[in-house]
């Protein structure tokens, strides 16, 4: 978690992007997310996931990478996987796209702590969409829709990166120790 360190400094920040399938909307957060990060030493682990496995082990929609790739995001490679009980200790943010997705986790995320305490589950569970300055702003599902939905999430994820950078990563500054 990022809490202060003896020197004082704060440990990175780590992210973990979650929607339904990871296929679509959780890896395009993560590739923005990546890119708009490099580099910055405030950010620790960056990874995504789904609610669902129905998709388990594949590769981002094409549309997903097709987006990205137009805005210059290259090189962006992941396999697609299930949220697990250990990213609610492993990451110090789980951030949802919809709100099913945030009811998934928080019930994940309650049943974890009934069972082994708080400190199992520490992780902050959100909707990516409440630092796009709106809260509870939802990312809809673009799977079933034309391209321009993959369009529309790409410029939610850009501008959720500005806020999530601006409200949690100021406050994150590693001091040098
Ligand atoms: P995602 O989109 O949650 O943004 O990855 C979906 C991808 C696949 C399915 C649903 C949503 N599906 O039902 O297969």
């Amino acid at each position: 978690m990022a809490a202060d360190g003896p020197s004082g400094a704060r440990k990175p920040v780590s992210v973990l992007f979650v929607c339904l399938g990871n296929i679509c909307r959780s890896p395009m957060a993560e590739g923005v997310f990546r890119s708009m990060t490099k580099s910055d030493t405030r950010v620790g682990t960056i990874d995504s996931a789904g609610t669902g496995a129905y998709h388990e082990g594949s590769s981002p929609d094409p549309r997903t990478m097709s987006v990205l790739e137009e805005n210059g995001e290259n090189g962006y490679q992941h396999e697609a996987r299930k949220v697990r009980n250990s990213d609610f200790k492993d990451f110090d943010y789980v951030l949802g796209m919809d709100a099913d997705n945030l009811d998934d986790l928080s019930r994940q995320q309650r049943r974890i702590i009934k069972n082994g305490g708080v400190h199992a589950a520490p992780a902050k569970v959100m909707m990516f969409g409440d630092f796009g300055g709106r809260k509870g702003e939802e990312v809809i599902d673009p799977y079933y829709g034309a391209r321009d939905g993959f369009s529309i999430a790409y410029e939610q994820m850009t501008r959720f990166s500005k806020g999530f950078i601006d409200q949690v990563l100021q406050d994150a500054d590693i001091t040098p120790s």
